[in-house]
């Protein structure tokens, strides 16, 4: 399993790769706005500084054409630029002339496995199925990645990898493990919280007073 770290906040992703554990990085329209220079070719090309792996930048038109031009100028950006294109039909068309040009593709917005499906029939490299805004809504958002992992075993012809996106805490990321997905993208705060347990401060404070009390004898 691969982790990619949720987030447009440079800081952020700078704290994050000296941990030697994120492989990727996925923003969006919402992550950007939350950042002063809300200037998507500066954070990207900032962001592609920082990180080698591949880095999700989300186009911000709706129809196909649009899209596959948007598309060709964010690849330009800088070389592990995958781009987000939303799972519409307009986005699968886009998706499959740009799949064909060996621009990498993010199909995002999943929320079912039969989107997920068409995004990895039209060539996505990568389906993100949003799982914390159906668990929102109600549903299961696991079982949904649980479904897409299945129905990709069942044609591995389809080289399509899944993100388990809308991460909301740490337990979305065991079970995103535990059934194979092959990403989890998950948000700063999210990560800090699977790096810690109170029984693990317990025992440095612990290892420590026990050590001190022996070191003044
Ligand atoms: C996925 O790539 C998206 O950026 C993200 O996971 C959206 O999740 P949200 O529901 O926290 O906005």
């Amino acid at each position: 399993m691969q982790i990619f770290l949720d987030t447009a906040n440079v800081d952020n992703i700078s704290q994050a790769a000296e941990l030697g554990i994120i492989s990727g990085v996925t923003t969006n329209p919402t992550l950007l706005s939350k950042e002063s220079t809300a200037d998507y070719e500066t954070v990207t090309k900032k962001i592609c500084s920082i990180v080698s792996g591949p880095v999700s930048v989300e186009v911000l038109t709706e129809d196909a054409k649009s899209m596959i031009k948007e598309a060709r100028l964010k690849a330009s950006w800088a070389p592990n630029v995958n781009i987000k294109i939303p799972i519409t039909a307009d986005g699968l068309r886009a998706t499959s002339a740009l799949s064909q040009e060996g621009i990498k593709v993010n199909m995002t917005l999943c929320f079912s496995a039969n989107q997920a499906l068409l995004g990895a029939m039209a060539g996505a490299t990568y389906v993100s199925i949003f799982v914390g805004r159906l668990d929102d809504a109600g549903q299961d958002g696991m079982q949904v990645v649980q479904d897409v992992m299945d129905i990709l075993d069942n044609y591995p012809e389809l080289d399509t990898q899944v993100i388990a996106a809308s991460i909301r805490n740490p337990l979305h990321v065991t079970q995103a493990a535990l059934i194979g997905a092959h990403i989890a993208t998950v948000p700063y705060n999210v990560l800090m919280q699977m790096i810690q347990h109170p029984f693990t401060d317990v025992g440095i404070k612990r290892f420590l007073a026990d050590w001190k009390s022996v070191s003044k004898k």
